[in-house]
């Protein structure tokens, strides 16, 4: 007698993503270092991008970019948007919170030699990922349209005077139909977020082709890893996706012990506020150089940065052979954080803005 075929067991969820997405991919080999904080700064802060991108998708069906409109429509996400005000103290606080992340992302590879051969170029993706952040930070700021952002938007108008054609996008002349802070609103929802999709892809596919850079050892010396090391990237993945969810409960605490702030719709032409401390640490260059400083020290320290990997080509990756380099580094951030420290001390004496 024919016994019956019995019914393939169902694959399990694993096993059935597994076949369609090729997950198990993900295993591949990388060092146990790359699994300690240091070497997770960077996926960390990516894991705070996404935080960033939800909420701000959020934040975008209430925000209207319109100057008459838009501080109004802040105090309506505030007040009258469903979870609008928890949703948009998130964004904020997970802003900062990944500003920090990222420039200690920044140190770490600086102090561990990772920007030498063979990733001299993924450095400067890097260095292109700060403009952006920086850029998404500063758009930002401008959008509530409260004192502070009106006062950022006037230093950008005198910032695009300075630097003449070069600075025609950020010039209120460039569009006679469409307002500045509409397009810095442009520039912070599509703009800047799709240069980052760009720049972000080829950050990934560069540390997924030389893999993460060697252990600093005493002798150690740069080269490429792929595909070495007795862990795995899903153990990376899930210790990343662990802080992502830890950034997330901070921002969610400290939104609901401080909640973002929001000003009183802007005077024109008055200065009596302080820029978010990402900026403030600029304040004496313009004291010393008027608008100028603020583009002349960030292009000096950004031409400084962009001269890392060329002024130290050595192979060697010991703190003890680079010391020249590292600590010139550590005394311009000594010189920046005390910079930052004084400026946020000091009252704000200011009123020379230009009219809009
Ligand atoms: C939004 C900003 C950034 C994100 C999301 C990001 C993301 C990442 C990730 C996920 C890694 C893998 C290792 C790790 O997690 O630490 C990494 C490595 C790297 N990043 Fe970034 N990064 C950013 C900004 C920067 C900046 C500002 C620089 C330097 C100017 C930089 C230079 C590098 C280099 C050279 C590596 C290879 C490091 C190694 O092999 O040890 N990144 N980045």
């Amino acid at each position: 007698m024919a016994t019956m075929a019995q019914p393939a067991p169902r694959p399990r969820l694993k096993e059935w993503l597994n076949e369609r997405l090729g997950l198990q991919g993900l295993a591949y080999a990388v060092p146990e270092h790359a699994n300690s904080l240091p070497y997770i700064l960077g996926g960390i802060t990516l894991t705070g991008f996404v935080i960033l991108f939800i909420t701000g998708i959020y934040l975008a069906q209430f925000y209207h970019p319109h100057p008459p409109d838009a501080h109004q429509s802040v105090v309506y996400i505030i007040t009258g948007a469903p979870l609008g005000d928890l949703i948009r103290s998130i964004h904020f606080w997970t802003a900062q919170i990944v500003t920090i992340t990222l420039l200690l992302h920044m140190l770490r590879v600086l102090f561990t030699g990772s920007y030498k051969r063979p990733r001299e170029i993924n450095w400067y993706a890097g260095l292109g990922l700060l403009a952006i952040t920086l850029g998404l930070v500063f758009t930002g700021s401008v959008l509530k349209f409260d004192q502070e952002g009106l006062e950022a938007l006037q230093h950008n108008k005198e910032a695009a005077a300075v630097i003449g054609g070069l600075g025609a996008w950020f010039s209120p002349e460039l569009s006679r139909t469409v307002p500045l802070l509409t397009r810095l609103f442009d520039g912070h929802v599509t703009i800047l977020p799709l240069l980052f999709g760009l720049v972000i892809a080829t950050h990934i596919f560069l540390i997924k082709q030389h893999g993460i850079s060697p252990k600093v050892t005493p002798d150690a010396t740069t080269r490429a890893m792929a595909g070495e090391g007795t862990s795995r990237f899903t153990v990376h993945l899930q210790r990343m996706l662990g802080f992502g969810l830890l950034i997330l409960s901070l921002a969610l605490v400290l939104s609901l012990l401080l909640p973002a702030p929001l000003g009183q719709p802007g005077v024109a032409g008055a200065e009596v506020t302080k820029p978010w401390w990402m900026f403030v640490w600029l304040f004496p260059a313009e004291n010393a150089l008027g608008v100028k400083g603020l583009l002349v020290v960030p292009a000096i320290l950004g031409g400084l940065l962009a001269l890392v990997p060329i002024l130290d080509r050595s192979p060697f990756l010991s703190l003890s052979r680079r010391k020249a380099l590292l600590i010139s580094a550590a005394l311009i951030l000594i010189v920046i954080v005390a910079s930052g420290v004084i400026s946020t001390l000091q009252p704000v004496t200011g009123g020379h803005l230009m009219q809009p």
